[in-house]
Parts: structure tokens; sequence; C-alpha cells
């Protein structure tokens, strides 16, 4: 028997997002959105590819349905494509864009898996850019209509809510570092979408609410990459706790708090728009936080980041440290009191894998996800109200602008027939569920 036992219902997932495996980007009056139009910008995407066919889970969701009951899955975490919704961003709703989430909500609900759903994750819709985007802080209200409109759509059955997915990213690495859609490299944009992405994460809290029921429950999704002490000197340490932790301080702070850092309004120089009362409506409170997390920042006081853990690297060039998603448990158990339950909400590796014997054996997956479920058991030992785990991803798909070239999967797809394979970490975490413990890879029998 495992040591390591997980509480009873804790909530074990996987996670996805809607142009990373939709497709059928011009089928059922679909808008555009700002990653249709991104991924025809020259050398944006590193093959060239885009999300219009991706793992055409528009098609194919009752037998994507199918494999995440075989693996036993709890609760799956999926995004709404905006303008499928609301082909113009705004204004008439699409019925059929509608329907798509209607039929994937009742077989996941017939699978008996809890959907958890994410109602912006990157994909903007191209008109409503094309009126500023999140530059415009009108931008708030266009997203909370959306979300009023999908709430009620789908509320009676959908319970669990995340407004936004890593906010971080929409702002800077869409509008300052030019690496995500829309692609500008503007850091007053930035600053002026950072405050507003956070503006519509509070009306959508509202909205989503008001077009809820009791049990309806609402959060953010954050990425972070927290900070270690190179060693376990108080000099060390000390520099890892003052490091400008962008992420932290430019998005969970604000909620967490009701305030910007000094750094990060520094950062933001008064590019940003922020008005009297924002940061009251910023820190509602949220029924859960949902955590991004797959790597880690080592300090030194004197060498400022150090690697002198040598730690393996992933696929991505991202260092693999459990102990920074056990660290940033605990700092946000601390930071919300214990009040507010936390899910991971994506945690995962991108590793070279090969199909062999039809079987696709990623060790190295499968020890990621181990080490980083031994993590999150350790931390909810030490306190944290961690509620469940959700892995990124169910499938490979359209890793942004790396394209087809990144592999986060526990089922492993052949773009050219559609093929799903279980990788060996989908057996793993198949077998984590059944046990509800951090268990070790049988490595047979799967
Ligand atoms: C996160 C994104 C997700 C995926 C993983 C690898 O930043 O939310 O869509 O790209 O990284």
């Amino acid at each position: 028997m495992s040591t390591h036992p997980f509480p009873p219902g804790f909530l074990w997932g996987t996670a996805t997002s809607s142009y990373q495996i939709e497709g059928a980007a011009n089928e059922d009056n679909r808008g555009r959105s700002i990653w249709d139009d991104f991924c025809r910008y020259k050398d944006a995407i590193t093959d060239g590819s885009d999300g219009s066919v991706a793992c055409d889970h528009y098609h194919r969701y009752r037998d994507d349905v199918a494999l995440m009951k075989q693996l036993g899955l709890k609760a799956y975490r999926f995004s709404i494509a905006w303008p499928r919704i609301l082909p113009e961003g705004r204004g008439a709703v699409n019925p059929k864009g509608v329907a798509f989430y209607d039929r994937l909500v009742d077989a996941l609900l017939t699978a008996g898996i809890r959907p958890f759903v994410t109602l912006y994750h990157w994909d903007l819709p191209s008109a409503l850019n094309a009126q500023g985007g999140w530059t415009t802080r009108d931008s708030a209200g266009w997203f909370a209509d959306y979300a009023s409109v999908v709430v009620r759509a789908l509320g009676d059955r959908v319970k669990d809510w995340i407004t936004l997915n890593e906010p971080w990213c929409s702002a800077y690495l869409g509008y300052e570092f030019g690496m995500h859609a829309p692609g500008y490299q503007d850091k007053a944009l930035a600053a002026r979408a950072a405050h507003n992405l956070l503006l519509a994460h509070a009306l959508g809290l509202q909205a989503i609410r008001a077009a809820g029921d009791a049990e309806t429950r609402v959060g953010i999704t954050l990425n972070f990459e927290p900070r270690l002490p190179a060693t376990d000197s108080d000099e060390d340490r000390q520099a890892a706790e003052q490091d400008f932790d962008w992420q932290y301080e430019g998005f969970a702070e604000p909620i967490l708090t009701g305030a910007y850092s000094q750094r990060m309004l520094d950062r933001m120089a008064g590019a940003a728009d922020i008005r009297a009362g924002d940061l009251a409506m910023i820190a509602a409170r949220n029924d859960f936080i949902g955590i991004n997390c797959y790597t880690a920042t080592r300090i030194s006081a004197k060498r400022g980041v150090v690697y002198d853990d040598d730690p393996e690297f992933t696929r991505m060039g991202w260092a693999v440290r459990p102990e920074g998603l056990y660290a940033i448990l605990m700092k946000l158990h601390r930071a919300t009191r214990g009040r507010t339950p936390l899910y991971i909400t994506e945690n995962g590796a991108s590793f070279d894998d090969q199909i062999t014997d039809g079987r696709v054996h990623d060790e190295r997956r499968v020890a990621y996800l181990r080490a980083h479920f031994a993590a999150a058991h350790r931390a909810i030992q030490d306190g944290a109200d961690l509620r469940g785990f959700f892995v990124w991803s169910l499938m490979d798909n359209f890793e942004w602008s790396f394209g087809y070239q990144q592999f986060f999967g526990i089922v492993h797809v052949d773009y050219a027939t559609q093929k799903r394979t279980i990788k060996d970490s989908g057996y793993y975490l198949r077998d984590v569920i059944a046990a509800n413990a951090v268990i070790e890879p049988s490595g047979s029998a799967m």
C-alpha cells in the first residue's frame, strides 16, 4: 500500500484549451481569433503551423471523452472559444457554437467527469482586437458580457468556472514581447492590458455569480515561476524572497491584497489606466485559485539566477524543480490564510516521445509527474487546502509559438491520422487516480 494517499474526493484531471485542440476553425460560424491572425505572421510559429485542424477535437470530442473515461479522470479542464460563442466578440450569439459546448458538457457528465471551464485561454475575437482588445478598459465589460452568455447556457450543468488563464502571458507575451497574439512589442500597451485583464477578471467574477446559482464556484488561473534559494543560507533565502517576481506581483498580489507592489507600479510606469475603486474590485474573494506551475528559478544572493542544483531540463528547456510547486502552494496557502481552496490547473512536461511497439514509454514524463504529485502531497500534509490536480495536457497539441513541436500530452496524437495512443504516463495517471495516492510506476502490465 502506498504511504501517500490524497484526501478522499481529491479531483484528478487533465487540462486543454480550445485553440490548442479544437481545430474546425472555419466551421459552424466560428469568428476569427487573434491566434488565427497571429499564426499568419511570418516566423510567428516555429514550424509555420496553426490551430486550424489541431487535434480535430471539435469532431472527435466523443472519442476524447471516452479516452478520459478510460483513464478514470474525475475532472476535465477545457476552455471555451469566445469567437465560437460570439463571432464578433459581442452582440449576436452563435447557437452552433453554444451547441458544441452543450454536447461536450453532456458527454462529460454522462461519463461521470466534472467539467472545469476556462472562459478565456487566449483566443480573443479578432473583431475585439480591432477595437483595442485588452488595451482598452471596455474589454473588461466585453468579457463580463461574454461570461454571462456562457454561464446562462451551461451553468445548469457546469459549476466550476475559471475566468482567465494566465493573464501574465496574455498581457506580456502578447503585448510586450510579441511572442503571443496579438504580437505587439509595446511596454505601455502591455501594462494597460495587464490591468484591464485584472478588471475583466473582477467584472467576470460578478457576472458569473449573477448568472450562476448557489453551487457556482469561480476563480482564476495564474502562472507562477517560484523563486527558490540557491542554498539554505539566510542571504540566499532573503534574495529569493526579495527577487522581483513579476508573475506573482503582477497578478496574485493585487488579487489577494488589493494593491500592486511599488515595484509593479514602477514597472507599469503610469501606463496602466488604474482608477479609484479598481483594486477593491480586483481583490474580490475568489472561490479558488488555479495554479499553473511547471518550473522554478533558483536565486543566489551573490550570483543571481543559478543552476547549482544541476536540474534536468524538459524539451521546452524548463528546469525540473518539483520543490517549486511545493513552495508556491505553501506561499499561496499563507497568503490566503488557508481560506481559499487551491487547484493545480496545469502541470506537466514536454519530452521527445517515441512510438515503439505501438506504445510510448515516456519514463521521463512519468518521473516528472510522480515528483510533482509527491510535492503536492507534501503541501497538503503541511496544511495547504489543495483540492485537485490537472495534468497538462490530455493530449499532444498545438503549443502556441512552438506549433506541433512540443509534446505535453499523456496521450500521443499522430497528426496525420489523428490517432490517439495513451502514453505510459497516461496509464500511470490512471493508476494514481485509481489509488488516489502517489504510487510507484509499475513499468509493466500497463
Ligand atoms: C501554459 C499554457 C498552456 C500550455 C502550457 C504548456 O502556459 O496555459 O496553454 O501552453 O503552458
